[in-house]
Parts: C-alpha cells; sequence; structure tokens
C-alpha cells in the first residue's frame, strides 16, 4: 500500500478545481440573501449562511456542479460522492502512479469546520493519517499542505446492504480505541468503505468531542 506519486500537473489542477468550488458555493451563498442566518433545535443555536433550510448544505450549488462537469472534461476526474465538505472524484487510472483505483477529495467552503468547510477536515484527516496510519482509517496517499485536495484510495460507499450490518458493527469495534481522535456522529454508512478485503472509515476529518455552535449549550 505505498503512496502513489502525484504528478505535480494533477496537483494543480486538483488545486484550481478545488479553489473554483469553495468561490463557487460562496458566492452561490451570498447570492441567497437571507435574513435568519441562525436557528434553535435541540435547545442549541446553529448557523449557516442560507439559513435553516441550509441550501446549498448537502447538495451542490449550480456553480459547483459545473466547476466538476469542467473537471470531468478536462482532465477525466469525475464525481463519485457528494458530502457537506468534500466532493469525491474519481481520478482517471492514467493519471496516478498505481493499478488501484484513487479518488481526490476535493474541499467546499463553509464557515467553519463543523458546518461545511472542507479545507480543515482534509488537513485533520491527512494528519490523523501520519499519527495512526493504520486500519480502520482508510490511507491518505498525497495531499496538499492547505487542504484543498487529499488522495485516498477508492472504496465501494457506503458498503452494500447486505454487508452493512456487519459492517458498521466491525468499524465501531475497530475505533473504540480511537474515542479521543474520532467524531462518533461521523460513524455512519456514507462514511464507510470496502477496499483491499475490509471495510475502512473514509471520512475522519471531523474534530473529537462536542460540536461546535454558535452559543455552546
Ligand atoms: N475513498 C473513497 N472512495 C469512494 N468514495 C468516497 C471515498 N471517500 C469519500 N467518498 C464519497 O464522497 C462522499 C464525501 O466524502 P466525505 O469524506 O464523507 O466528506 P464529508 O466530510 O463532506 O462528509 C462520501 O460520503 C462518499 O460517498
Ligand atoms: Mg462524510
Amino acid at each position: 500500500m505505498a503512496a502513489p506519486p502525484i504528478p505535480s500537473s494533477l496537483a494543480e489542477r486538483l488545486s484550481e478545481t478545488a479553489r473554483r468550488l469553495q468561490t463557487a458555493r460562496r458566492v452561490a451563498l451570498a447570492a441567497l440573501d437571507v435574513d435568519e442566518t441562525t436557528w434553535e433545535y435541540a435547545g442549541r443555536t446553529w448557523s449557516w449562511p442560507a439559513g435553516e433550510a441550509r441550501t446549498y448544505f448537502h447538495e451542490l450549488a449550480p456553480g459547483e456542479a459545473q466547476v466538476l462537469e469542467r473537471a470531468t472534461e478536462q482532465y477525466g476526474a469525475r464525481r463519485v460522492g457528494v458530502g457537506t465538505g468534500r466532493v469525491a472524484v474519481e481520478l482517471p487510472a492514467d493519471t496516478v502512479g498505481s493499478d488501484e483505483p484513487h479518488v481526490a477529495k476535493l474541499a467546499r467552503y463553509g464557515p467553519d469546520a463543523e458546518m461545511g468547510a472542507g479545507k480543515p477536515q482534509n488537513r485533520r484527516e491527512r494528519a490523523l493519517w501520519e499519527a495512526i496510519g493504520s486500519h480502520p482509517f482508510l490511507p491518505v496517499c498525497a495531499a496538499d499542505d492547505d487542504g484543498d485536495w487529499l488522495v485516498m484510495p477508492r472504496a465501494t460507499v457506503p458498503p452494500p446492504p447486505a454487508d452493512r450490518e456487519v459492517a458498521m458493527s466491525r468499524i465501531r469495534r475497530a475505533l473504540a480505541a480511537h474515542d479521543d481522535a474520532f467524531h462518533f456522529d461521523e460513524l455512519k454508512p456514507e462514511n464507510v468503505g470496502r477496499y483491499d478485503g475490509r471495510y475502512w472509515i473514509v471520512d475522519y476529518g471531523r474534530p473529537p468531542g462536542e460540536p461546535r455552535f454558535v452559543e455552546p449549550p
């Protein structure tokens, strides 16, 4: 499982795509012009620039989708998954020095790591991988320094329905030793994948502990 070399031309393209992605979401959110950007839920105050409807929180803004279409046309990076903070794109086989398929996780824009910002999550995932470097954390093979993207092996996410229960209980057991590093809210099928005959956690960039709210409870 040696880290594959990422050519500098590909690294530059990924950085550019991530930056465009961030601009597109920021501009789309600013254009919504919502008065109430905070709301109460479960005794806590939450905040998102587009308000309680959380427009463009889970789903891509149209401008983000366009940026990703352009990346597919220009260098064959194909969207395979969307999270609130990162978008996973599969990299064309001949651009990564490896026989295995790889994805890049591109950082989206958000006000903070709790609410949509992918860059701190990418940086934390890389740091955690460098510190722990073993199953059940899916390897980070390459990353840029400021968190715009990181590269991982491609996994099958989420686990197929027939395997899901077994996969989640195995991952939960494997993570028990890391409860100081892993935020257990993130233990859900869309963050777990099958790779190399095992199940792995593919999304571990969120800091552990209580979520950061505008006014902590
Ligand atoms: N290594 C991977 N292989 C295949 N798909 C992935 C991989 N990592 C992430 N994905 C897909 O991309 C989505 C977003 O990535 P994730 O790391 O969960 O970002 P976020 O922090 O935004 O939730 C995941 O839910 C999954 O569908
Ligand atoms: Mg996720």
